[in-house]
């Protein structure tokens, strides 16, 4: 049993061998644990005489104390290694460049439409949004053009089924809040609208915004006093606007709008063709047929009605010359347009 004392050299052998605190600790237990080769020495300390047991129990308890010691030095010796390794793996080099989030910007003809809504909403117009799946009755037979007319070739339709179709024009809407208010009404009424075209300005979805005006006593003049004011805010405090006669089934009479070219102030350039002139949307005043087939009495209210291209003002505002670099989404003509 004497020669088991000598584990003092085995002990601290491995101990000093251990890479980790964790590894240090298992060398302690198989030691000094519960049932560890030194606690075993003191356990099998009954087999001895009794006259030898207290010299064999100082030696095993300072054969324990200086493991203790032992242990209790490299393990300090270790967790500083650990913590000097912990810090070294979290280290920041706060000269590094940051990782750059770009920033994003709105799209110019939700610009434009936002910018359409303040606008109107300042004049007193609410917001009313219609479906983009539409029957034919509200996209054409209500709004005065049966299935007959003439007008529809006007308009390549995208049908769903017979009944359905995608909308192709916001005027539907007009119908369905006519339906469902009494006059006055003063609405604005955003929204995609679907037609098969496309070349470099006519794309097979596009946005429309709407307007309409029914209450008593409503005439051309006021539609163009309203017209003029848009046309200030939107382009140029000198613009100016121009009704052309025109034909809309559900507008009696109709026009046509022009806006003064705000690149050239109206002298002529390539932007107007050398006229002058730019045409930006059609209106007129509601069609009697129309305000009969919503149930309002057309001897009572009349009304003005107004239809424009958002992508249409998007690109005479912002001087874009193809319309398919609205839905391209190409993040480098995107970022243009910031406040
Ligand atoms: N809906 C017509 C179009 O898409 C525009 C319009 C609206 C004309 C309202 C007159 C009145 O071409």
């Amino acid at each position: 049993m004497e020669e088991d004392l000598d584990l003092l050299q085995e002990a601290t052998q491995e101990a000093e061998a251990a890479e980790d605190s964790h590894s240090l600790y298992e060398v302690k237990m198989k030691f000094l644990g519960r049932t560890g080769k030194v606690t075993a020495l003191l356990k099998g300390m009954k087999e001895l005489a009794q006259e030898a047991r207290p010299a064999f129990g100082k030696k095993v308890n300072a054969l324990r104390e200086a493991l203790e010691e032992k242990f209790a030095a490299l393990e300090e010796k270790i967790k500083a290694k650990e913590l000097q390794k912990k810090l070294k793996s979290e280290d920041v080099d706060v000269t590094m460049p940051g990782r750059k989030h770009r920033e994003g910007t709105l799209h110019p003809v939700t610009r434009v439409k936002d910018q359409l809504i303040d606008l109107f909403a300042g004049m007193g117009f609410e917001v009313f949004e219609g479906p983009e799946i539409e029957s034919d009755y509200y996209n054409f037979t209500a709004l005065n053009t049966p299935a007959d007319h003439p007008a529809r070739d006007m308009q390549d339709t995208f049908y769903l089924t017979e009944k359905f179709l995608l909308r192709t024009q916001t005027s539907a809407g007009q119908i369905r809040v006519m339906e469902k208010k009494k006059p006055p009404i003063k609405i604005l009424s955003p929204g995609r609208v679907f037609r098969s075209d496309d070349d470099a300005t006519h794309s097979p979805m596009f946005h429309q915004m709407e307007g309409l005006v029914v209450d008593r006593h409503i005439t051309l003049c006021d539609l163009q006093g309203m017209l003029d004011e848009f046309a200030k805010k939107m382009f140029s405090e000198t613009s100016k606007t121009r009704l052309r006669p025109s034909y809309f089934p559900f507008t009696e009479p109709s026009v046509e709008v022009d806006v003064s070219c705000a690149s050239c102030g109206g002298k002529g350039c390539p932007l107007c063709k050398g006229t002058g002139w730019i045409e930006v949307l059609g209106a007129g005043m509601v069609n009697r047929k129309v305000l009969e087939n919503c149930g309002v009495d057309p001897d009572e209210y009349s009304g003005f009605a107004f239809g424009m291209g958002i992508e249409r003002i998007a690109m005479l505002k912002y001087g874009i010359n193809n319309i398919k670099l609205l839905t391209e989404n190409d993040v480098r003509f995107l970022e243009q347009f910031k406040d």
